[in-house]
């Protein structure tokens, strides 16, 4: 360990940790809630640093004595089994501690992030390489999931409702624990005839907003699983539309289009939706100017999560390669969507994208000033014109023999260079999905324990 990291373990008091591994005698980070109802105060414990949406939505209430110790002491010391249940109960899957305060974690088990580094970016609760291989699970196995209940719906076989909402969960709770991880992972695209990929990446990426638009965690959930549903009415289009190559006929384009409606009818069929829920999915081809279908509503009209879903559907269908079209650079897709910022699309739900996809999205080609080409591997939320790339080139354009990663906010890294212009992949005929396996394989990597971002 060099001195750097020596440096942050000694102020490392604080852990994220699973709470599967809360013991009696730790210190839990967390703060005393007062609010009102019906006139009378209630006194919440609310963890600080946590992340956690099951659960039976009740909150940890404390007595008048423990509200004062809790907010003295910045959290609550874990005297029992039963105060861990509790907690549990109110849906919290990761918590942090203070171990100055109370026991420390054994020493074969690891916190969730490493406490050697600078803390995550503002409103992560681990590093985009802590998280990244658990969203790939994440995804592969909720896409699953997800195509398993679209092929049950299209043989006319009840979907297992509780395994998409399950599905929500998780998605959920990998977009609270860092946000970015999921979203790069959207740049995936493949064809299937329900688009379930499709439909994973809407659902990330109308998470991802909602997250950064301050939502309540507890609210992800539905939003999530409304928006991996929301084509779930494809599986009613003929199958000979549905696959249709080439564009479409006006009588083809009606009958998918229908498709809208056919979502808010299964959901509505099954029994298990939200009135909500269904609204978003009916609603995800309403355009906030009326120009949209199947019912042409206008404005507020339209759910706000359908306005954001609308959004992100777009995105990811201009992004999409499909036999008679090629794929939009992400920058081009942003640019169009931006300029339907008001007329087509909901504004604040444009600012919401373009928060959650950054200046560079991960997998974006550039070029450096020094004429070197790079690909953005991590975004850096703090400053989003200066992610993580790799460089693939030399700056006469020559590969490299190995994808050299580097952070431009690193200045020791860096070394001057900046991001002077996004690059099309289909212009200089590269393939993105085996730039970023060849970065994962034998990229060479700056120590990340010193890293500083
Ligand atoms: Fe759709």
């Amino acid at each position: 360990m060099d001195d750097k990291a020596d440096q942050y373990s000694n102020t490392a008091m604080k852990k994220l940790i699973s709470i599967n591994d809360l013991k009696v005698g730790m210190f839990l980070e967390a703060e005393a809630v007062t609010e009102q109802k019906d006139g009378e105060e209630f006194n919440y414990l609310s963890a600080l640093n946590a992340t956690g949406i099951g659960g039976t939505g009740k909150r940890a209430r404390l007595t008048g004595r423990m509200h004062e110790k809790v907010a003295n002491n910045g959290g609550v010391y874990i005297t029992s089994e039963n105060l861990i249940e509790s907690l549990r109960s109110t849906g919290l899957s990761l918590v942090t501690i203070d171990t100055e305060k109370g026991l420390d974690l054994p020493e074969d088990v690891k916190p969730l992030t490493d406490p050697n580094r600078k803390p995550p970016p503002e409103g992560r609760l681990v590093h985009f390489d802590e998280e990244i291989e658990q969203a790939r699970e994440v995804r592969d196995s909720t896409t699953d999931t997800l195509k398993t209940a679209l092929e049950d719906v299209a043989e006319g076989k009840e979907m297992d409702v509780q395994k998409v909402q399950e599905a929500g969960t998780v998605i959920s709770e990998s977009i609270l624990r860092n946000v970015d991880a999921m979203v790069s992972l959207t740049r995936i695209k493949q064809f299937d005839p329900y688009t379930a990929m499709h439909s994973m990446n809407v659902c990330t990426l109308v998470t991802a907003m909602a997250m950064h638009d301050g939502t309540d965690p507890g609210q992800l959930p539905m939003i999530t699983t409304a928006a991996l549903l929301h084509d779930v009415g494809k599986t009613r289009v003929p199958l000979e539309i549905l696959n249709k190559p080439g564009r479409f006929e006006l009588h083809e384009l009606q009958e998918m289009r229908k498709h809208a409606s056919h979502s808010g009818d299964i959901m509505r069929e099954d029994g298990s939706f939200s009135a909500e829920q269904i609204s978003i999915a009916e609603q995800h081809h309403e355009m906030l100017d009326g120009s949209g279908y199947p019912a042409a509503l206008r404005g507020d009209a339209i759910h706000y999560y359908a306005r954001l879903t609308a959004v992100a559907d777009v995105y990811d269908a201009l992004t999409a390669k499909r036999v008679y079209k090629s794929a939009m650079p992400m920058y081009q897709a942003l640019m169009k969507i931006h300029k339907g910022k008001g007329t087509e699309f909901d504004e604040r739900g444009v600012d919401l994208f373009i928060k959650t996809l950054g200046l560079y999205p991960v997998g974006s080609l550039v070029e450096i000033n020094t004429g070197e080409q790079a690909i953005v591997c991590e975004p850096n939320p703090n400053d989003s014109r200066k992610p993580v790339v790799a460089l693939l080139t030399q700056p006469n354009k020559k590969p490299r023999v190995a994808p050299y990663v580097i952070s431009l906010a690193v200045r020791s890294q860096a070394d001057g260079r900046e991001i002077v212009k996004v690059l099309d992949p289909d212009k200089i005929g590269a393939d993105v999905e085996k730039l970023m396996a060849d970065v994962d394989q034998r990229g060479e990597r700056t120590d990340r324990k010193v890293r500083t971002s």
